[in-house]
């Protein structure tokens, strides 16, 4: 929703209307195969695993929310769709619409676009990597103002001690981004880029022109190189103030439970939690999450719902 204002000749503000602007809908990958957090993940997907107290998809899933959008395709692997499925039902329940589909082998981030076509439609999108945890102060702010963007798309960087796990950015003398490469033997900078992406609608015509990378994949780096080359790649930066928390191997996803105990311990507040998100985004109402509540009442976590509306816990950061 795009606020103006009109002014008269004397340029005085008489009125202000609301033009319609297509709402932007999500994609939220949880597919691949985990293997380096095997036997865990032998025969349950990596984005099912505990990080604490929740699925891990909860957190990508209300990164999603936080940015307002309301309409998401689960996109996961044949055996694994129906999990979610069950898992997050059609989103009603939090007052959002999830829907499914399938991708058949793990071709890629970038696949996801292809496989959402009809799902996207004339839309522009959000693409979030199930398996990406983000917490901080600025994260709101950071998020809506991608999604205020129509044209053009945001990637978000954050420096990193292992690089050449990620897509890195390549900048010049003059601290302008001029390349990102995947996986560099040799990483160019720290900056990795996140799991995160915001796009217009032309991803469509940029992903069906992307061919298989070496590692047989449609790569998301590779949509990003095209904005870029177009100019239009617009890169934040997220700085110290914001978590990325990291969960491909056993140790990073021990320490990303550790650091979401240690914060919902010491505040009493929960991150990631599509229930309270919903309801302080006003999508559901007490009532309904109340009824969310009682039907998880006899955890932590179901008791933690119940508390929010007894104490109306006041919190203008919600994640
Ligand atoms: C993917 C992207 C990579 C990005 C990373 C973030 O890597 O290809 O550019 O930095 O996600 O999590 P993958 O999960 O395929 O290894």
């Amino acid at each position: 929703m795009v606020k103006f204002q009109i002014k008269d000749q004397n340029m005085n503000i008489y009125t202000e209307a609301e033009e319609f602007q297509v709402r932007r809908k999500g994609i939220l990958l949880a597919g691949g195969q985990g293997k380096r957090l095997a036997p865990l993940t032998n025969v349950i997907s990596k984005q099912l695993m505990p990080v604490y107290d929740k699925p891990m998809i909860y957190y990508s899933l209300t990164t999603l929310m936080l940015c307002g959008i309301k309409d998401i395709l689960i996109v996961s692997d044949p055996v694994n769709v129906d999990l979610y499925r069950q898992l997050l039902l059609d989103g009603k329940q939090w007052g959002i619409n999830i829907s499914y589909a399938i991708q058949e082998k793990p071709e890629g981030v970038a696949q996801s676009v292809l496989i959402g076509e009809d799902f996207i439609d004339s839309s522009p999108i959000a693409i979030a990597l199930g398996d990406n945890i983000f917490h901080g102060n600025d994260l709101i702010s950071l998020l809506r103002s991608a999604d205020s963007l129509d044209k053009g798309s945001t990637i978000f960087a954050y420096a990193v001690r292992d690089p050449e796990n990620y897509g890195v950015l390549k900048f010049d003398n003059s601290g302008s981004i001029v390349d990102i490469v995947e996986k560099p033997k040799k990483p160019p900078s720290a900056y990795a880029v996140t799991g995160l992406y915001f796009y217009d609608n032309t991803v469509i015509e940029k992903a069906k022109e992307l061919v298989p990378s070496h590692r047989g994949e449609l790569e998301i780096t590779d949509i990003n190189i095209k904005y870029l080359n177009d100019k239009l790649l617009n890169v934040e930066i997220m700085g110290r103030g914001i978590a990325w928390l990291d969960t491909g191997t056993i140790d990073a996803l021990q320490e990303a439970s550790q650091y979401i105990r240690t914060l919902e311990n010491r505040q009493g507040l929960k991150v990631g939690s599509p229930e309270e998100i919903a309801w302080r985004q006003g999508w559901i109402n007490d009532q309904q999450l109340e009824k969310l509540a009682i039907n998880l009442s006899n955890s932590f976590y179901g008791e933690y719902l119940i508390k929010l509306l007894q104490f109306e816990i006041k919190d203008s950061f919600i994640n």
